[in-house]
């Protein structure tokens, strides 16, 4: 049995990236794993956020991971500052990062490009990521493609503090799916589908109702030729919408472009809002019966607790291992 670790931040309604590059994999996962599974607010605030529309998103992400699968009695789901170690860990493995090196985050640069205040939280937001995992013992992180270069810093934060110090930490792998890890803008498809997009036609939320989701993927950027083939670089709006159909119905690529052979992209636009609807619709449904329900803050305290319970032991190694605190003496 591995440990299984992953989090998604609450900065707003999820999109069907987030669900085809991370929480749909979970689900599976949770069959034969120990896994924690985190809402990570944390490290939302990295960057300004409403406080009230905050929390609403916190319990709203939290019911999304209950109605899209996730078992409670097979998993710990649970808010990050709900357990207090993790930013303890953070803050001892800020110590052991260099600069330089999150300075070079592509994500940091992103976030940080053209504004004017960027919090110090944006750029030592790896270690925190990395105090996550390295509390679990986590021995596999499933994440989409755009966490990569973070996992990388994780495993090296890892390793550097075993060599300094003890070596008390797993070094993680990390698991991207072969379909889906990289799902992209429906109206600029050579950029990621990101939460935070301005556009709202370039995303597809997983609680938008049935008519968006049509109207979306109908607007949805294509090209002028007219045959349903994959070719990432040279027809990139036709290749992330069999990547999200093949992702959602289970096909392969392969078999999908075969179907469409000779057929136009109206039909394969409809059949692929079909598939999305088919996918999110049951998810929706179970989410309304959760979001506002007491058994939501019964599973998160029980997630608090258990998670607390891993994290302070290990909390407990790596103080002991940096040389924090006293050596308990006997009275
Ligand atoms: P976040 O909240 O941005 O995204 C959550 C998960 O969704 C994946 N993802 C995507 N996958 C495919 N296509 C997309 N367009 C797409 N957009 C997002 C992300 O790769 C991620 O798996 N730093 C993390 C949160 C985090 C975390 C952790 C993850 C904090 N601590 C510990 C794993 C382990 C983040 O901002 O994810």
């Amino acid at each position: 049995m591995k440990t299984i670790f992953s989090g998604i931040q609450p900065s707003g309604t999820l999109t069907l990236g987030n669900y085809l590059g991370a929480m749909k994999h979970f689900v599976d996962l949770q069959e034969e794993n120990n896994c924690y599974f985190c809402i990570v607010d944390e490290h939302a605030i990295t960057v300004p956020q409403d406080r009230l529309k905050l929390r609403e998103n916190i319990r709203s992400l939290a019911a999304l991971y209950l109605a899209s699968g996730i078992n409670s009695d097979k998993s710990t789901l649970f808010i990050q500052s709900e357990v207090s170690a993790h930013t303890q860990l953070g803050w001892m493995l800020q110590s052991i990062s260099y600069i330089g090196e999150l300075e070079r985050m592509t994500q940091f640069k992103d976030k940080a490009n053209g504004k004017e205040a960027v919090s110090s939280s944006l750029l030592t937001y790896p270690p925190l990521m990395a105090a996550d995992i390295l509390l679990y013992k986590t021995d596999i992180v499933p994440v989409g493609d755009d966490q990569k270069q973070h996992l990388e810093l994780t495993r090296n934060l890892a390793q550097r503090f075993n060599n300094k110090f003890n070596d008390i930490f797993t070094v993680p792998e990390i698991s991207i799916p072969k379909v889906g890890a990289r799902i992209m803008s429906l109206q600029e498809p050579t950029k990621k589908m990101s939460k935070s997009d301005e556009n709202q036609k370039s995303s597809i939320f997983m609680l938008d109702d049935v008519k968006k989701i049509e109207k979306k993927i109908k607007s949805a950027v294509t090209d002028s030729e007219g045959i349903v083939s994959f070719d990432k670089e040279n027809k990139p709006g036709i290749s992330n919408l069999l990547t999200i159909h093949a992702s959602c119905t289970g096909q392969t690529i392969e078999q999908l472009v075969t179907y469409y052979e000779g057929k136009g992209y109206g039909e394969f636009k409809q059949d692929t809002a079909d598939a999305v609807i088919n996918t999110l619709k049951p998810i929706q449904e179970r989410y309304q019966e959760l979001v506002n329900s007491h058994e939501l803050d019964d599973i998160l305290d029980k997630g608090a607790e258990k998670a607390e319970y891993s994290a302070a032991k290990m909390l407990v190694k790596a103080k002991k291992a940096m040389g924090l605190g006293r050596v308990k003496r006997k009275k």
